[in-house]
Protein backbone atom coordinates (compact mmCIF):
# COMPACT_ATOMS: atom_id res chain seq x y z
CA UNK A 1 0.00 0.00 0.00
CA UNK A 2 1.22 3.85 -0.81
CA UNK A 3 3.00 5.59 2.35
CA UNK A 4 2.43 9.56 2.18
CA UNK A 5 3.62 11.33 4.73
CA UNK A 6 2.54 15.04 5.91
CA UNK A 7 4.91 17.09 8.18
CA UNK A 8 3.87 19.83 10.19
CA UNK A 9 7.13 21.65 11.42
CA UNK A 10 6.47 24.47 13.78
CA UNK A 11 7.98 27.04 16.14
CA UNK A 12 7.11 24.33 18.88
CA UNK A 13 6.62 20.81 17.39
CA UNK A 14 7.04 18.68 14.70
CA UNK A 15 4.18 16.36 14.17
CA UNK A 16 4.44 13.63 11.60
CA UNK A 17 1.34 11.92 9.88
CA UNK A 18 0.43 8.84 7.63
CA UNK A 19 -2.59 10.31 5.80
CA UNK A 20 -4.97 8.17 3.86
CA UNK A 21 -6.77 9.15 0.35
CA UNK A 22 -9.70 10.67 2.40
CA UNK A 23 -7.44 12.94 4.68
CA UNK A 24 -7.76 10.58 7.75
CA UNK A 25 -5.08 10.69 10.30
CA UNK A 26 -3.67 6.84 10.13
CA UNK A 27 -0.89 7.39 12.57
CA UNK A 28 1.32 10.19 13.95
CA UNK A 29 4.62 11.26 15.39
CA UNK A 30 5.59 13.87 18.00
CA UNK A 31 8.95 15.96 18.27
CA UNK A 32 9.71 19.05 19.84
CA UNK A 33 10.96 22.00 17.21
CA UNK A 34 14.77 22.22 19.18
CA UNK A 35 14.46 25.92 18.49
CA UNK A 36 14.92 29.28 16.71
CA UNK A 37 18.84 29.54 17.18
CA UNK A 38 19.88 26.20 16.71
CA UNK A 39 21.84 24.92 13.59
CA UNK A 40 19.11 24.09 10.45
CA UNK A 41 20.54 20.51 10.91
CA UNK A 42 18.68 19.91 14.25
CA UNK A 43 15.34 20.47 12.75
CA UNK A 44 16.11 18.47 9.80
CA UNK A 45 17.01 15.69 12.92
CA UNK A 46 14.07 16.19 14.43
CA UNK A 47 12.16 16.28 11.30
CA UNK A 48 13.96 12.61 10.35
CA UNK A 49 13.50 11.06 13.33
CA UNK A 50 9.24 12.09 12.91
CA UNK A 51 8.94 10.28 9.61
CA UNK A 52 11.18 7.20 10.37
CA UNK A 53 8.80 6.98 13.14
CA UNK A 54 6.10 6.85 10.97
CA UNK A 55 8.03 4.69 8.37
CA UNK A 56 9.73 2.15 9.98
CA UNK A 57 10.82 -0.24 7.40
CA UNK A 58 8.38 1.01 4.99
CA UNK A 59 8.95 2.27 1.82
CA UNK A 60 7.73 6.21 1.22
CA UNK A 61 5.91 6.68 -1.63
CA UNK A 62 6.08 10.85 -1.44
CA UNK A 63 6.70 13.46 1.84
CA UNK A 64 4.34 16.50 1.94
CA UNK A 65 6.27 19.67 4.60
CA UNK A 66 4.15 21.38 6.22
CA UNK A 67 6.73 24.49 6.94
CA UNK A 68 6.27 27.70 9.24
CA UNK A 69 7.69 29.73 7.07
CA UNK A 70 8.23 32.06 3.76
CA UNK A 71 7.97 29.24 1.10
CA UNK A 72 9.23 30.34 -2.45
CA UNK A 73 6.82 30.21 -5.36
CA UNK A 74 8.92 26.99 -6.60
CA UNK A 75 8.51 25.62 -3.33
CA UNK A 76 11.80 24.61 -3.30
CA UNK A 77 13.15 26.58 -0.54
CA UNK A 78 12.58 28.16 2.60
CA UNK A 79 13.44 31.89 2.45
CA UNK A 80 12.98 33.28 6.08
CA UNK A 81 11.37 31.72 8.72
CA UNK A 82 10.67 33.56 11.99
CA UNK A 83 10.46 31.08 14.07
CA UNK A 84 12.90 28.45 12.51
CA UNK A 85 16.63 28.49 11.76
CA UNK A 86 16.32 28.27 7.94
CA UNK A 87 17.39 31.00 6.14
CA UNK A 88 17.33 31.15 2.28
CA UNK A 89 17.84 27.60 2.47
CA UNK A 90 17.10 24.47 -0.20
CA UNK A 91 15.12 22.09 2.43
CA UNK A 92 12.71 20.49 -0.19
CA UNK A 93 16.40 18.93 -2.21
CA UNK A 94 18.13 18.44 0.99
CA UNK A 95 15.02 16.34 2.52
CA UNK A 96 14.80 14.71 -0.58
CA UNK A 97 17.98 13.65 -0.91
CA UNK A 98 18.53 12.72 2.77
CA UNK A 99 15.56 10.92 2.84
CA UNK A 100 15.36 9.06 -0.47
CA UNK A 101 11.82 9.86 -1.14
CA UNK A 102 10.06 12.58 -3.39
CA UNK A 103 9.09 15.61 -0.92
CA UNK A 104 7.47 18.53 -1.73
CA UNK A 105 7.19 21.67 0.31
CA UNK A 106 4.83 24.70 1.25
CA UNK A 107 3.80 27.17 4.14
CA UNK A 108 1.74 25.47 7.20
CA UNK A 109 -0.93 27.69 6.76
CA UNK A 110 -1.43 27.27 3.15
CA UNK A 111 -1.62 23.22 3.97
CA UNK A 112 -4.06 23.79 6.58
CA UNK A 113 -6.22 25.72 3.88
CA UNK A 114 -5.63 23.00 1.01
CA UNK A 115 -7.03 20.51 3.79
CA UNK A 116 -10.04 22.58 5.09
CA UNK A 117 -11.01 22.94 1.33
CA UNK A 118 -10.78 19.54 0.09
CA UNK A 119 -11.67 18.01 3.53
CA UNK A 120 -12.78 20.62 6.06
CA UNK A 121 -14.46 23.38 6.88
CA UNK A 122 -14.26 25.74 3.50
CA UNK A 123 -17.30 23.34 2.29
CA UNK A 124 -18.40 24.80 -0.66
CA UNK A 125 -17.24 28.51 -0.26
CA UNK A 126 -14.85 29.60 -3.58
CA UNK A 127 -13.44 31.96 -1.21
CA UNK A 128 -12.51 31.80 2.25
CA UNK A 129 -9.48 33.25 4.57
CA UNK A 130 -7.77 30.71 6.63
CA UNK A 131 -5.96 31.64 10.18
CA UNK A 132 -3.86 29.33 12.15
CA UNK A 133 -3.07 30.30 15.68
CA UNK A 134 0.19 28.48 17.02
CA UNK A 135 3.27 29.43 17.79
CA UNK A 136 2.52 32.00 15.66
CA UNK A 137 -0.28 33.20 13.25
CA UNK A 138 -0.29 32.13 9.82
CA UNK A 139 -2.32 32.87 6.83
CA UNK A 140 -4.14 31.72 3.45
CA UNK A 141 -6.54 33.27 1.09
CA UNK A 142 -8.65 31.28 -0.77
CA UNK A 143 -9.59 32.24 -4.44
CA UNK A 144 -11.64 30.58 -6.43
CA UNK A 145 -10.85 27.50 -4.44
CA UNK A 146 -7.24 28.03 -5.25
CA UNK A 147 -4.54 28.58 -2.01
CA UNK A 148 -3.70 31.73 -3.71
CA UNK A 149 0.38 32.43 -3.97
CA UNK A 150 1.43 36.21 -4.84
CA UNK A 151 4.56 36.91 -6.62
CA UNK A 152 7.28 35.67 -4.14
CA UNK A 153 4.59 32.26 -2.97
CA UNK A 154 4.93 34.96 0.31
CA UNK A 155 1.51 35.85 0.44
CA UNK A 156 -0.78 35.48 3.64
CA UNK A 157 1.81 36.31 5.62
CA UNK A 158 -1.43 38.12 7.81
CA UNK A 159 0.66 37.19 11.51
CA UNK A 160 3.12 39.92 10.20
CA UNK A 161 0.99 42.97 9.37
CA UNK A 162 1.56 46.12 12.13
CA UNK A 163 -1.33 46.27 14.13
CA UNK A 164 0.46 48.49 16.47
CA UNK A 165 2.89 51.20 15.22
CA UNK A 166 6.29 50.99 17.68
CA UNK A 167 4.43 47.59 19.30
CA UNK A 168 6.02 44.92 20.81
CA UNK A 169 9.12 43.43 18.90
CA UNK A 170 8.30 40.60 16.33
CA UNK A 171 10.62 37.03 16.29
CA UNK A 172 10.35 38.50 12.31
CA UNK A 173 12.63 41.16 12.86
CA UNK A 174 9.55 43.73 13.05
CA UNK A 175 7.73 45.19 15.92
CA UNK A 176 4.00 45.57 16.47
CA UNK A 177 2.92 42.55 14.22
CA UNK A 178 -0.43 40.99 14.99
CA UNK A 179 0.94 37.77 15.67
CA UNK A 180 2.19 39.38 19.28
CA UNK A 181 -0.98 40.20 20.04
CA UNK A 182 -3.27 37.18 18.56
CA UNK A 183 -1.57 34.01 18.88
CA UNK A 184 -0.37 31.32 21.51
CA UNK A 185 2.76 33.10 22.70
CA UNK A 186 0.82 35.63 23.02
CA UNK A 187 -1.68 34.00 24.93
CA UNK A 188 0.78 33.16 26.89
CA UNK A 189 2.55 36.37 27.80
CA UNK A 190 -0.68 38.33 28.59
CA UNK A 191 -0.93 35.35 31.14
CA UNK A 192 2.56 35.56 32.23
CA UNK A 193 2.88 39.27 32.24
CA UNK A 194 0.00 39.24 34.95
CA UNK A 195 1.76 37.03 37.31
CA UNK A 196 -0.18 33.37 36.24
CA UNK A 197 3.16 31.49 36.16
CA UNK A 198 6.28 31.05 34.30
CA UNK A 199 5.63 27.51 33.36
CA UNK A 200 2.30 27.90 31.84
CA UNK A 201 1.55 26.90 28.43
CA UNK A 202 -1.22 27.83 25.71
CA UNK A 203 -3.21 24.14 26.92
CA UNK A 204 -2.83 24.95 29.96
CA UNK A 205 -4.33 28.35 29.60
CA UNK A 206 -7.38 26.63 27.40
CA UNK A 207 -8.23 23.99 30.79
CA UNK A 208 -8.23 27.00 32.83
CA UNK A 209 -10.31 29.10 30.53
CA UNK A 210 -12.74 26.09 30.63
CA UNK A 211 -12.60 25.40 34.32
CA UNK A 212 -13.77 29.31 34.21
CA UNK A 213 -10.15 30.88 35.54
CA UNK A 214 -10.70 34.77 35.37
CA UNK A 215 -7.09 35.73 34.32
CA UNK A 216 -7.37 32.56 31.69
CA UNK A 217 -10.44 34.17 30.40
CA UNK A 218 -9.70 37.59 29.99
CA UNK A 219 -7.00 36.93 27.88
CA UNK A 220 -9.22 34.47 25.80
CA UNK A 221 -11.32 37.55 25.61
CA UNK A 222 -7.75 40.14 24.78
CA UNK A 223 -6.60 37.15 21.77
CA UNK A 224 -10.20 36.71 20.61
CA UNK A 225 -10.54 40.37 20.41
CA UNK A 226 -7.28 40.95 18.73
CA UNK A 227 -8.18 38.09 16.08
CA UNK A 228 -11.83 39.30 15.56
CA UNK A 229 -10.38 42.95 14.72
CA UNK A 230 -7.30 41.28 12.03
CA UNK A 231 -10.26 39.66 10.52
CA UNK A 232 -11.96 42.41 10.13
CA UNK A 233 -9.26 44.29 8.42
CA UNK A 234 -8.96 41.04 5.66
CA UNK A 235 -12.08 40.62 5.01
CA UNK A 236 -12.28 44.13 4.12
CA UNK A 237 -9.66 43.37 1.91
CA UNK A 238 -10.80 40.03 0.31
CA UNK A 239 -14.59 39.93 1.22
CA UNK A 240 -14.51 35.92 2.15
CA UNK A 241 -17.66 33.87 2.44
CA UNK A 242 -16.33 32.29 5.38
CA UNK A 243 -13.11 32.41 7.66
CA UNK A 244 -11.56 29.43 8.99
CA UNK A 245 -9.83 29.60 12.59
CA UNK A 246 -7.20 26.59 13.09
CA UNK A 247 -4.08 25.86 14.98
CA UNK A 248 -3.53 24.64 18.07
CA UNK A 249 -5.54 27.62 20.10
CA UNK A 250 -8.60 27.13 17.69
CA UNK A 251 -9.08 23.67 20.45
CA UNK A 252 -10.30 26.54 22.71
CA UNK A 253 -13.93 26.97 20.79
CA UNK A 254 -15.61 29.94 21.45
CA UNK A 255 -13.81 30.94 24.13
CA UNK A 256 -12.04 32.70 20.98
CA UNK A 257 -13.99 32.82 18.73
CA UNK A 258 -16.90 34.43 20.15
CA UNK A 259 -14.73 37.25 21.60
CA UNK A 260 -13.82 37.37 17.73
CA UNK A 261 -16.81 37.41 15.83
CA UNK A 262 -18.00 40.09 18.37
CA UNK A 263 -14.59 42.02 17.25
CA UNK A 264 -15.30 41.23 13.93
CA UNK A 265 -18.76 42.89 13.72
CA UNK A 266 -17.71 46.22 15.08
CA UNK A 267 -14.64 46.75 13.15
CA UNK A 268 -15.65 45.59 9.99
CA UNK A 269 -16.35 48.44 7.92
CA UNK A 270 -20.15 48.23 5.93
CA UNK A 271 -21.40 45.74 8.31
CA UNK A 272 -24.70 46.30 8.57
CA UNK A 273 -24.98 46.43 4.56
CA UNK A 274 -23.41 43.29 4.28
CA UNK A 275 -23.06 39.46 5.08
CA UNK A 276 -20.38 39.10 7.94
CA UNK A 277 -18.98 35.72 7.03
CA UNK A 278 -19.24 33.27 10.07
CA UNK A 279 -15.84 32.44 11.59
CA UNK A 280 -15.70 29.22 12.16
CA UNK A 281 -13.51 26.50 13.86
CA UNK A 282 -11.32 24.30 11.13
CA UNK A 283 -12.31 20.95 11.27
CA UNK A 284 -8.91 19.09 10.54
CA UNK A 285 -7.60 20.76 14.10
CA UNK A 286 -3.82 20.98 14.97
CA UNK A 287 -3.03 18.28 11.80
CA UNK A 288 -4.59 20.49 9.00
CA UNK A 289 -1.57 21.34 8.00
CA UNK A 290 0.48 17.70 7.94
CA UNK A 291 -2.91 16.58 6.14
CA UNK A 292 -2.31 19.40 3.44
CA UNK A 293 1.05 18.41 2.88
CA UNK A 294 0.66 14.89 2.72
CA UNK A 295 -2.70 15.40 0.30
CA UNK A 296 -0.24 17.97 -1.83
CA UNK A 297 2.49 14.94 -1.92
CA UNK A 298 -0.04 12.28 -3.21
CA UNK A 299 -1.90 15.15 -5.73
CA UNK A 300 2.04 15.73 -7.03
CA UNK A 301 3.28 12.31 -6.95
CA UNK A 302 0.56 9.38 -7.51
CA UNK A 303 1.29 7.63 -10.49
CA UNK A 304 -2.05 6.63 -12.27
CA UNK A 305 -3.76 3.10 -11.06
CA UNK A 306 -0.93 1.90 -8.86
CA UNK A 307 0.09 3.96 -5.87
CA UNK A 308 -2.62 6.43 -5.24
C1 LIG B 1 5.27 32.73 9.81
C2 LIG B 1 4.39 32.03 8.81
C3 LIG B 1 3.75 30.82 9.43
C4 LIG B 1 3.09 31.19 10.73
C5 LIG B 1 2.45 30.01 11.42
C6 LIG B 1 4.48 33.02 11.07
O1 LIG B 1 5.27 33.66 12.01
O2 LIG B 1 5.77 33.94 9.26
O3 LIG B 1 5.13 31.69 7.65
O4 LIG B 1 2.81 30.31 8.52
O5 LIG B 1 3.98 31.82 11.61
O6 LIG B 1 3.32 29.00 11.71
NA1 LIG C 1 0.50 31.28 4.13
ZN1 LIG D 1 6.51 39.90 12.73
Amino acid sequence: MALFIGVDIGGTKVLATAVSRSGRVLRTALRTTPGRRVEASLVEDALTEAVQEIAGIRRISAIGIAAAGFVDAQGERVRFAPHLPWRDEGVRARLAERWSAPVVLDNDANCAARAEVVYGAVGDAENALVITLGTGIGGAVVLESTVHRGYNGMAGEFGHMQVVPDGRGCECGGAGCWEQYCSGNALVRFVRERGGGDQLTGPMITEAAEAGDPLALEAFASVGTWLGVGVANLVAAFDPEIVVIGGGLSAAGDLLLEPARSALRTSLVGADHRTVPPVVRAALGPEAGAIGAADLARQRFRTAGTRA
